[in-house]
């Protein structure tokens, strides 16, 4: 199930845009934005929020025409202009609670940041995963191979070894998945939420042989090839917590229905919803519960007929989705599962740009791509949704790699032979968000006077009492300008006019 399943001053205010000692190097690729270009030596820094004083709020902007996360301070006004559109943020009514944005770790992560020097590296991810960067709090892991690998591998390619006594990690998890996921860790200061999730049984368990194609495990239900399936999660999170690495949840198959078809261009694995219930209920939530290391992991899963079953329930703490059907199902359908099952969480698992056959790969300093990020979030969370998390966040030139050609974009494109990296607008979107939405902070009402389809907004409530609006601007028309407030303390307005296509957070108390 994706969504079914992502300046005009007023005279009352001012602003001024500090100057950061490390401003954006920005380069125009031609593709109607510019990309922030980091290498050995220099890499631009977005400026911390600093503190928020009542009757100033802090702003942040992006856009189109080349603003990345510019920091400004607002003065409030104790009235609006006439013709404002209003937003008003509603403290008092309370949704979601926020757990954080994240991405996750895939091979080709991996393989990209190897590429570049260590600093590098690990610059970049201190600008995800380190408070004073993006803030990151989840990491996805993929179990063994996807797409974004090089080939096809699981941890345990030897025919009929039910008892596991091959299976090993392997080279790709040593290079290029636990030194990273290790260090963003570190990074968190120890507040890293990892959650696992398997493309496919090893081939050998499937009718085809292969890991690639659709199909479902061999076999009876209650047989060993499905006892032994859940035994290898077990096995995966013993094998991580060896090397130091201890996860928070799981879900129990990356995109099931895509398993139904048996020529299925990558690695997947059909469970139908009936069949994912009956494997949770008898076989992965036992197993799971029976080791001390697994016994709290949080399993989420799309398949809404498990919550339906109290025996299968029991193992389930929420429910995962990716953004690719959003464009297909509308994101109310969430706020619909929210209100039948109001005590699982939503977490939006994946989302990508470009990922459709035909559209062209990495764009380098496409605005469009921003917005849609910035849009998917928005909507999502708008319905529920408490935590967003990205696909692959590093990719090369091609998007890649890939081993079946599955290409796609990514907020950091590397380009090992310059030895530089590029910050899309992608990037500066997701920190709009996670950058200022810590988890723990709170959803809460916002209402606006008058709608506006080119402008789409949503507001938090942080755990220290100020306030996060994001607003985003997509409008080439004229509009009017805009005040941000508390309907609590209707004496401090904020009026800003938004840039054309635009992302703004406003911080205040
Ligand atoms: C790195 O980027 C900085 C800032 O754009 C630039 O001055 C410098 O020449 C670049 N270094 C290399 C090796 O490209
Ligand atoms: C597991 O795989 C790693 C990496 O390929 C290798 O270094 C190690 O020797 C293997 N361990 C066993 C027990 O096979
Ligand atoms: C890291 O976490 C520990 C334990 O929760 C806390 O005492 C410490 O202040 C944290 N450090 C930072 C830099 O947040
Ligand atoms: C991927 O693309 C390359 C270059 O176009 C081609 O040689 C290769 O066969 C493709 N691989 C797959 C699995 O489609
Ligand atoms: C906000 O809008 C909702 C829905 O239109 C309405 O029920 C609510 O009373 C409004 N709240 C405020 C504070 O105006
Ligand atoms: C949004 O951007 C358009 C131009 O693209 C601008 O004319 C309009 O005033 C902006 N909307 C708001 C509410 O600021």
């Amino acid at each position: 199930m994706a969504r079914g399943e992502f300046w005009l001053l007023l005279s009352v205010a001012t602003s001024v845009f500090a100057t950061s000692s490390r401003p954006c190097a920005s380069r125009d690729f031609g593709h109607g934005s510019v990309v922030c270009v980091c290498n050995a030596t220099y890499c631009d820094e977005v400026e911390l929020l600093g503190e928020v004083t009542a009757g100033n709020a802090v702003v942040f902007t992006s856009s189109k025409s080349g603003r990345r996360l510019e920091r400004s301070v607002l003065t409030s006004s104790s009235s609006s202009p006439g013709n404002a559109l209003k937003y008003t943020v509603n403290t008092a009514t309370k949704m979601q609670t926020m757990m954080g944005f994240g991405a996750a770790f895939t091979d080709a992560v991996g393989i990209n940041l190897v590429r570049l020097p260590p600093a590098m590296q690990d610059q970049i991810l201190s600008q995800y995963f380190s408070p004073s960067g993006h803030g990151y709090t989840i990491g996805r892991v993929p179990m063994a191979s996807t797409d974004f690998s090089t080939h096809e591998y699981s941890y345990d390619d030897i025919p009929l070894d039910f008892d596991w006594l091959h299976f090993n990690l392997t080279a790709e998890d040593f290079l290029y998945k636990i030194p990273f996921i290790s260090k963003a860790i570190q990074l968190t200061n120890d507040s890293l939420n990892l959650f696992a999730s398997p493309w496919s049984a090893p081939g050998w368990m499937k009718p085809s042989g292969h890991m690639k194609g659709g199909g479902s495990l061999l076999g009876d239900p209650s047989g060993p090839y499905y006892v032994s399936w859940a035994n290898y999660f077990v096995k995966f999170f013993e094998a991580y917590h060896a090397q130091g690495i201890d996860f928070w949840g799981l879900t129990v198959q990356n995109e099931p229905m895509s398993g139904a078809d048996p020529n299925y261009p990558w690695q997947t694995m059909y469970f139908s919803a009936a069949m994912e219930r009956d494997f949770v209920k008898n076989h992965l939530g036992p197993a799971l519960k029976a080791s001390s290391l697994t016994k709290d992991l949080k399993t989420f899963r799309a398949k809404l007929q498990i919550l339906k079953d109290p025996l299968a329930a029991q193992y389930v703490s929420g429910i995962a989705m990716h953004w690719y059907e959003d464009w297909a199902v509308p994101a109310t359908v969430l706020s619909v599962t929210h209100a039948r099952h109001p005590d699982y969480f939503i977490l939006a698992t994946e989302a990508c740009t470009a990922y459709l056959p035909g559209q062209a790969k990495p764009i380098l300093g496409d605005w469009d791509r921003a917005e849609q990020y910035a849009n998917d979030v928005i909507q999502d969370v708008e319905n529920w949704v408490s935590g967003w998390v990205d696909w692959n966040f590093v990719l090369d030139m091609q998007g890649g790699p890939n081993w079946v050609n599955n290409t796609v974009d990514s907020p950091i494109i590397v380009n090992a032979d310059a030895v530089e990296y590029y910050k899309q607008p992608m990037w500066h979107a997701l920190g709009h968000f996670s950058r200022f939405v810590k988890p723990g902070a709170v959803r809460v009402e916002l209402n606006v006077s008058k709608k506006n389809s080119d402008l789409e907004g949503v507001a938090f409530l942080n755990e220290d009492g100020t306030k996060t609006v994001v607003l985003l601007n997509k409008s080439l028309k004229n509009s009017d300008p805009i005040t941000v407030s508390d309907s609590s303390s209707s004496d401090n307005v904020y009026s800003i006019a938004l840039e054309p296509s635009s992302i703004v957070t406003i911080v205040f108390r």
